[in-house]
């Protein structure tokens, strides 16, 4: 078995069509008709300078329902803010200790686990980023 012959040699000219495949659509997500169901964001959403988390800390992004902080190491996680008890919007950090306003479920805000019930399920984690001196969070960010 030989390679082919290149006698049949054809020059195909092309625009080259490289193009990369979208990035992401960062969904400033400043629309909305206000009110309605707290949810957590189904694209990644830019939520503010990554200096805004401190290692060993946290920081709530109640207009995006998320929650991020920071290990020691420097590496980010996210959560969605939305409690799993009966879905109220959290609207309390305190340290790292996220209080639910509805019934008092408190949720440990760098692993996403129950602190204190009613609420029995831990917080829905998102994926997270930094890029370009912005954390970025959200499904596939
Ligand atoms: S909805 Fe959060 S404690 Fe019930």
């Amino acid at each position: 078995m030989s390679g082919r012959p290149s006698a049949s040699r054809r020059t195909v000219l092309r625009g080259a069509a490289l193009t990369p495949v979208a990035g992401l659509g960062l969904a400033a997500c400043s629309g909305g008709s206000g009110g309605g169901t707290p949810a957590t964001p189904t694209a990644p959403v830019v939520l503010g300078a990554d200096s805004e988390v401190a290692k060993g800390g946290a920081q709530l992004y109640q207009d995006q329902n998320v929650v991020v902080s920071r290990a020691e190491n420097g590496s980010l996680k996210a959560f969605s803010s939305i409690c799993t008890h009966a879905g109220c919007a959290i609207n309390k950090l305190e340290g790292t200790t996220l209080v639910c306003p509805c019934h008092g479920s408190e949720f440990e805000a760098s692993t996403g686990k129950v602190l204190r019930a009613p609420a029995t399920v831990p917080l829905h984690e998102l994926s997270v980023e930094e890029r370009n001196g912005k954390i970025v969070a959200g499904p596939g960010a």
